[in-house]
């Protein structure tokens, strides 16, 4: 005889056209009235919540059921009783009379309510994230992540782009973050390093005529976290042969498209604007400006050009500038200001200097009598002043202003939330970021072709790499560039950056000798699917896109990932502890 279906019906799709039916649905309690005489229950599925009336008189058992039971239950859908309907639920206009339920499996005490407003803890949410997953806005985050990982890859796919799976077990490779390690135990003393991504094989990928690649590619780099950082992500990685940088900039714009639409249902529109990394850096500050307000960054530096205020003369001798930002009708008070200016000092700059125009025009300001008539003017008109306003000004290096102000522009302006999206390529990145001791380092990695050979050979410093990055509101959501395809210009960069031959041939020889099998010309990108989640859905942290994330501190409090291994796991490996490990892990376990 055949089985009867556990499930005819999802309890979240039921609704007055169904009035009359006999359902059978499976799922858990959410929520239990019991009255005595009558139990309400509120059954969850994946779909949503019905309510369900059971008549302990005939079915006592219903006195028994207790939150997140998970059961199966056979009722008649009828409308509910009027003046008990509830517009803010989908099957608000009915309930389900029950006539036989089962309980399937029982549920222990819950450690936190599964309340859709009220946020338990995190760390709880963490070690139970499985009940976690049955809060909307959990299973909201799954079900969007994995349309939007399926929109992409259609979107990929239809572009006639190949995925291909690269390994994790590699040897390591230079991207700027520490690897994570693996320790072999058949060549003991040897490690495998997991990807910080698949640049290199996908660059192989390219020599070997692949074409067009792309991946969901998850990622590991041992970093210190921050909300937008872990130590496993995912990338939407593509590369593609005979390309420019505008070939690789539309076809990510197509992919974030599809995207945002699977998950806001929205088109955006295309193509994204396109700043240069150093006008970034001028008008926002930042090289991840957020486009979503002005209060752009102004250079008044003309302004005075002749000043007898020394605060702003002295800087401009000294080759700097004075660039401030208006900041609009901030209203903030004495304190609030002065709150400004020891933000300002704490990012380094030597003074805030603000203005706040009066109603009949003039300035208000501890520094309006250090200037003169036409530098007040000057300002009235730089920055577009009006009564009301307040105009904050730096005088420093370009970089330190364009620092404070960056910082105070987004403190002043930026938007609560991502409802409103400002996606802009930022273009024409260094070739190298100057390190505090004055050494070089790769400013995207060192696989990017700079623009031209000769600058990045004979300055390095202000040489511009064919490398592009991709922002919205004010994050960085991807990077990529037009990649080296000549071994000698690859053994250049690997020189400029003091990576001596010896050292580039062992690190990496297998991919530069690669280079020299007829490369073609090749270029790509990496987007950061967790940090576009994020952003899509207006969550805090990246955590809270990540199915099973770790902590701050790089635990998993389900599983207590990171765990200790045994001795007979260790000796297979070739592994030692060092002593003051040892000692620590003993005096730890004496302390348990
Ligand atoms: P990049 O290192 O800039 O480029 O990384 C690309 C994007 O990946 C995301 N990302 C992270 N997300 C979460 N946690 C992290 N620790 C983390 N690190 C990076 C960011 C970032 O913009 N191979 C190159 C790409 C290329 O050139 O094609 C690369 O990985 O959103
Ligand atoms: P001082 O002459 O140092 O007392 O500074 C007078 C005013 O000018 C104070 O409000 C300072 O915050 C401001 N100020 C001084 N130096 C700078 C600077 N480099 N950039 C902006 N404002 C400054």
């Amino acid at each position: 005889m055949a089985q009867e279906p556990l499930r005819t019906d999802y309890a979240g799709e039921l609704a007055a056209d169904r009035i009359g039916d006999t359902v059978r649905l499976a799922g858990w309690v959410a929520k239990r009235r019991d009255h005595g005489g009558v139990v309400f229950v509120d059954l969850r599925d994946v779909k949503g919540i019905v309510q369900v009336v059971i008549d302990p008189t005939e079915i006592p058992a219903a006195h028994e059921l207790r939150m997140e039971y998970c059961v199966s239950l056979v009722g008649e859908v009828r409308p509910r009783m009027e003046g008990t309907e509830n517009p803010d639920m989908p099957t608000g206009a009915v309930e389900v009379g029950v006539t036989e339920i089962t309980v399937l499996s029982a549920s222990d005490p819950l450690p936190f309510m599964i309340d859709d407003r009220a946020d338990a803890d995190e760390l709880i949410r963490l070690e139970y994230r499985y009940l976690d997953f049955r809060r909307a806005p959990m299973a909201a985050a799954l079900r969007a992540r994995g349309a939007a990982v399926h929109a992409m890859r259609s979107a990929m796919a239809d572009g006639g782009f190949l995925e291909v799976e690269t390994p994790t077990l590699i040897a390591s490779t230079p991207e700027g973050a520490r690897d994570m390690l693996v320790p072999s135990r058949l060549r003991q003393g040897e490690f495998y390093a997991l990807p910080q991504s698949p640049q290199l094989f996908k660059q192989l990928l390219m020599v070997g005529g692949v074409d067009r690649y792309y991946q969901i590619a998850r990622c590991y780099r041992d970093e210190d976290f921050r909300s937008d950082r872990q130590l496993e992500f995912t990338q939407l990685d593509i590369e593609g042969s005979f390309w420019t940088a505008a070939d690789v900039q539309s076809t990510i714009e197509t992919a974030i498209a599809a995207a945002v639409k699977a998950v806001r249902g929205l088109d955006v529109s295309l193509p994204f604007g396109r700043l240069t990394y150093s006008d970034a850096l001028d008008r926002f500050g930042s090289d991840k400006p957020d486009l979503r307000f002005g209060m752009e960054i102004i250079d008044v530096s003309s302004v005075f050009a002749v000043t007898e205020f020394k605060g702003f003369g002295g800087a401009l001798d000294a080759g700097g500038v004075v660039r401030g930002i208006n900041g609009g009708s901030l209203g903030l008070s004495r304190g609030g200001l002065d709150g400004l200016v020891a933000d300002a000092q704490a990012l380094g700059a030597k003074g805030l200097a603000w203005l706040v125009v009066e109603d009949d025009g003039t300035w208000r300001s501890p520094i309006a009598k250090f200037l003169s008539e036409a530098e007040l003017d000057g300002l009235l008109a730089g920055f577009d002043a009006k009564p009301g306003d307040t105009v904050l000004l730096v005088a420093d290096t370009a970089k330190l202003a364009g620092a404070v102000l960056g910082s105070l522009r987004l403190q002043l302006g930026r938007p609560e939330g991502h409802e409103e999206l400002a996606f802009t390529w930022v273009t024409d990145f260094p070739v190298f970021d100057i390190n505090e001791d004055g050494s070089l380092a790769p400013a995207h990695h060192p696989f990017t072709q700079p623009v031209s050979l000769e600058d990045m050979v004979e300055r390095p410093e202000t040489a511009i790499a064919q490398a592009y990055d991709l922002v919205l509101n004010g994050s960085e959501l991807g990077s990529g560039s037009v990649r080296i395809h000549d071994p000698e210009v690859q053994a250049k960069v690997f020189e400029v950056l003091g990576i001596s031959d010896e050292e580039a041939q062992s690190r990496f020889g297998w991919f530069i000798r690669a280079l020299r099998y007829g490369t073609p010309p090749h270029a790509g990108f990496a987007v950061g699917v967790d940090r576009l989640l994020a952003i899509l859905l207006e969550r805090e942290s990246i955590r809270d896109v990540i199915p099973f994330p770790k902590t701050q501190r790089g635990i998993d409090p389900m599983t207590s990932s990171p765990t200790r291994v045994t001795d007979v796991q260790l000796r297979e490996l070739g592994v030692d502890l060092r002593p003051e490990v040892k000692a620590k892990l003993a005096k730890e376990a004496a302390e348990d």
